[in-house]
C-alpha cells in the first residue's frame, strides 16, 4: 500500500506515538487537574509539560497561552465565534477550508461583515490585495498558512504588519504546515495560531490547539463552551484566566501525550530535513505527472512555494473513478473531490468536480512515488 493522503491525516505514526498511548493510560490514567491523587497529578504534570513544549515549538513564550482543543476546526470556531460581533469586519482569502468558511458564512448571517480576497488560480495571495482589503480596517484577518488543496504557501509574515496597521488581529490556520515548516508566531507576527495534532505533527486524531500571542487581550474572546475546569470550583461562572477559560471538560490526555511523542520524534528527525525530503518527493511527483498525457496539475507546480500537496485532474475523466482504481487496482491511497474546501476549488478552477490529491509524508519514499506515478499512468491510459 502506498499512502498518499497525509494532508487528510498522517499515516503511519511513529512507534513512539503508539507506545505513548498505552504508556499514559498505564502510568497517568487519572483526570488531570481534577482529583488530588497520584494518577491525576501525573496526568496534570504530563499535560503541563506538553503545553511547555508546544509553546516552545511555536515560540509562544508562555505555556499557559497554549489551549488544547479537539481539532483545528474547534480552535478556529473558538476564535471566530468568540471574538466576532455583529458589525465587525473580517477579511479572509478565497482559498480557505470550510473550517474557516462555514463559521464565517454563519457569522455573516448574524451581521458580521465578511470580505473574501480573491487568490490567483495557483492559490497564491497578492499582498497588495490584502492591503487594499484592509484599507477599510478590520477586526480580524484569517488565512491558512498553506492550502489543503494545492499546498500553496500564503505570505503570512508579510500580511501580519498590514493586518496590525489596520487594527486587525491575525488568525492563521497552520493545519497543513505545523510539523513541516517552522512556525514562529513571534517572528511571523501571528496573533492566534491554530494547529491540528493528527497531520504533520504525527499525533492521533482528536487533538489540536490554539496558541494565543501576548498581543491578544483574551477578555475580548468569549468561550465557545463553558463547564468544569478543575479550577475555581466554588464558582458557577467560567474562570477568566488561560488556559482554563477555553478548556472545559475532561481533556484528551491520551491525544496530548501522543502528540507530545509525535513532536519529539519530529524534532529528533529535524523539521528542515523533513521538509527537504517532502519537497524532493513533490518535485518527483510533478515531474512524473507532467509526462502523462491529459493530466493537468493545479497549483504553483513549485515545491519551493508549496508544501508537498499535488492536486491534478485528467481531461475527460472523473476524479472519483481515478481515485477508486488507484486504490483498488494499485493500492495507491489518495483523496479525491473537494477536500472540504469548495472555495479553494472555485479559485483554482476545479469546482464542482474537484481534484485527485497526492500528499506524501515523512515515511513516503522515492520508490513509493515512482510506483505511484506508474500506477497513475496505467489508470489514465486505460
Ligand atoms: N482537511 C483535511 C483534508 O484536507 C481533512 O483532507
Amino acid at each position: 500500500m502506498i499512502y498518499l493522503d497525509n494532508a487528510a491525516t498522517s499515516w503511519p505514526k511513529p512507534p513512539e506515538v503508539l507506545r505513548a498511548m498505552t504508556n499514559v493510560l498505564e502510568r497517568a490514567g487519572g483526570n488531570p487537574g481534577r482529583s488530588g491523587h497520584q494518577l491525576s497529578i501525573e496526568a496534570a504534570r504530563i499535560m503541563y509539560q506538553v503545553r511547555e513544549d508546544i509553546a516552545e515549538f511555536f515560540h509562544a513564550g508562555d505555556p499557559l497561552r497554549v489551549v488544547f482543543t479537539s481539532n483545528a476546526t474547534h480552535a478556529i470556531n473558538l476564535v471566530l465565534r468568540g471574538l466576532l460581533k455583529p458589525g465587525d469586519r473580517v477579511v479572509t482569502s478565497s482559498i480557505e477550508h470550510n473550517a474557516v468558511m462555514r463559521p464565517l458564512r454563519s457569522l455573516e448571517k448574524q451581521g458580521v461583515n465578511l470580505h473574501v480576497i480573491p487568490c490567483a488560480s495557483d492559490g497564491s495571495l497578492d499582498v497588495k490585495q490584502v492591503a487594499k482589503a484592509l484599507s477599510f480596517g478590520a477586526r480580524l484577518v484569517v488565512i491558512n498558512h498553506a492550502s489543503n488543496v494545492v499546498g500553496t504557501i500564503l505570505p503570512v509574515a508579510e500580511i501580519a504588519p498590514i493586518a496590525h496597521q489596520a487594527g486587525a488581529l491575525l488568525l492563521v490556520d497552520a493545519a497543513q504546515t505545523a510539523g513541516i515548516m517552522s512556525v514562529d508566531i513571534q517572528a511571523m507576527g501571528i496573533d492566534l495560531l491554530v494547529f491540528t495534532g493528527h497531520k504533520a505533527l504525527l499525533g492521533p486524531p482528536g487533538i489540536g490547539g490554539l496558541v494565543i500571542s501576548h498581543s491578544v487581550d483574551v477578555s475580548q474572546i468569549e468561550p465557545l463552551i463553558s463547564g468544569g475546569t478543575g479550577s475555581q470550583s466554588e464558582l458557577e461562572e467560567q474562570p477568566d484566566f488561560l488556559p482554563d477559560k477555553f478548556e472545559s471538560g475532561t481533556p484528551n490526555i491520551v491525544g496530548i501525550a501522543c502528540l507530545h511523542a509525535g513532536i519529539h520524534w519530529l524534532i529528533g528527525r529535524g523539521i528542515q530535513a523533513i521538509w527537504a525530503h517532502e519537497k524532493e518527493l513533490a518535485y518527483a511527483l510533478i515531474d512524473g505527472l507532467s509526462a502523462i498525457p491529459n493530466v493537468e496539475i493545479h497549483g504553483t507546480c513549485n515545491p519551493d512555494r508549496s508544501v508537498a500537496i499535488v492536486s491534478f485532474t485528467v481531461a475527460g475523466r472523473h476524479v472519483s473513478e481515478i481515485g477508486l482504481r488507484l486504490d483498488e487496482e494499485h493500492g495507491v491511497l489518495t483523496r479525491v473531490g473537494l477536500h472540504c474546501a469548495p472555495a479553494a476549488h472555485k479559485t483554482i478552477g476545479s469546482f464542482p468536480e474537484g481534484t485527485i490529491r497526492l500528499a506524501p509524508g515523512v515515511f513516503t519514499t522515492r520508490d513509493d512515488i515512482h510506483t505511484a506515478i506508474r500506477a497513475i499512468e496505467k489508470v489514465v491510459r486505460s
